[in-house]
């Protein structure tokens, strides 16, 4: 057997266009809405004017916090809806430990990538276990934020729909509190965006088939004699 023979590798369809656009609609709307939300926390005293009236960079940067809230919300529904039509790597199960092989990669997970006790466990073709949690966090965190900034808006804002939030501050109290609470959330999306891209890169480079671009073009790359019946 000639033991330097390159393995061949398989192209495999991942993450159809919906998921990847959902990731980057999502990635710009958090972004943006991190750097308006610290903005709108901790004002800028740089461009000041001599009078008030001549000046509207914090309302403008008020109205694109809100402008890319409504962007955050449906790209959020149309994932959720693309998690029960979308291909088996999409779907919604994919972000739960429901069954054993699905707590058995968790542990693969924490103990080879995260402890680093193991040597060698199985490579999931699309989320590993602790990505998909990862992720399943961070949409509830989302929801959260949805809910408190929607409250904090319906009470300047005559839509309608912002008005459908009208019961989240007297739930928490008073505005000052949902803004506090609205506030401490940001830093959760700060944290998840800095170990995601440094886990991204890592998964890349370690096993060498693709993982970063694959959210770009959808395709990962699989030895062919590590391709299972059901990786497909
Ligand atoms: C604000 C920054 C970002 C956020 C909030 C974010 C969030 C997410 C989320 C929620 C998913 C799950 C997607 C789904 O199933 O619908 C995901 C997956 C993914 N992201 Fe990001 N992402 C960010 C930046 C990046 C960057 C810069 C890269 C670099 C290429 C990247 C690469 C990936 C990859 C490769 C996956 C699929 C990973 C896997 O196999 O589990 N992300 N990201
Ligand atoms: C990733 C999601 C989000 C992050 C990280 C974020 C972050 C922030 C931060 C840090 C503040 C300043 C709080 C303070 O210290 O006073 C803020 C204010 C606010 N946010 Fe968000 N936000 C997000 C999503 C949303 C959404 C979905 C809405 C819905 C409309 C929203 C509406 C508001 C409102 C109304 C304020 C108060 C504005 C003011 O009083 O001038 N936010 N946000």
């Amino acid at each position: 057997m000639n033991t330097l023979a390159a393995p061949n590798y398989k192209r495999i369809y991942v993450w159809e266009m919906p998921v990847r656009l959902f990731h980057w609609v999502n990635a710009l709307c958090i972004t943006v809405l991190i750097v308006t939300g610290y903005l709108i926390g901790h004002p800028l005293t740089l461009f000041r004017s001599p009078e008030a009236y001549q000046q509207y960079w914090f309302g403008t940067v008020r109205f694109i916090h809100f402008a890319f809230a409504y962007l955050f919300l449906f790209n959020f529904l149309m994932r959720l809806y693309w998690s029960f039509v979308g291909n088996r790597f999409a779907n919604w199960r994919t972000f739960l430990p429901l069954k054993k092989v699905q707590r058995h990669d968790l542990m693969d997970v924490l103990t080879v990538d995260i402890l680093q006790i193991k040597e060698k466990g199985k490579i999931s073709l699309g989320h590993n276990m602790l990505a998909g949690l990862s992720y399943f966090c961070l949409f509830l965190v989302g929801i959260f934020q949805i809910l408190t900034g929607f409250g904090l808006y319906a009470a300047m804002s005559k839509s309608w729909f912002a008005g459908l939030f009208a019961w989240v501050v007297p739930l928490f109290g008073s505005d000052g509190v949902t803004r506090v609470w609205h506030h401490g959330a940001m830093w959760f999306f700060i944290v998840f965006i800095v170990v995601h891209i440094y886990i991204v890169f890592y998964h890349d480079y370690v096993e060498g088939r693709g993982t970063a671009s694959s959210i770009v073009g959808g395709w990962k790359f699989e030895r062919e004699d590590r391709i299972k019946p059901d990786s497909f």
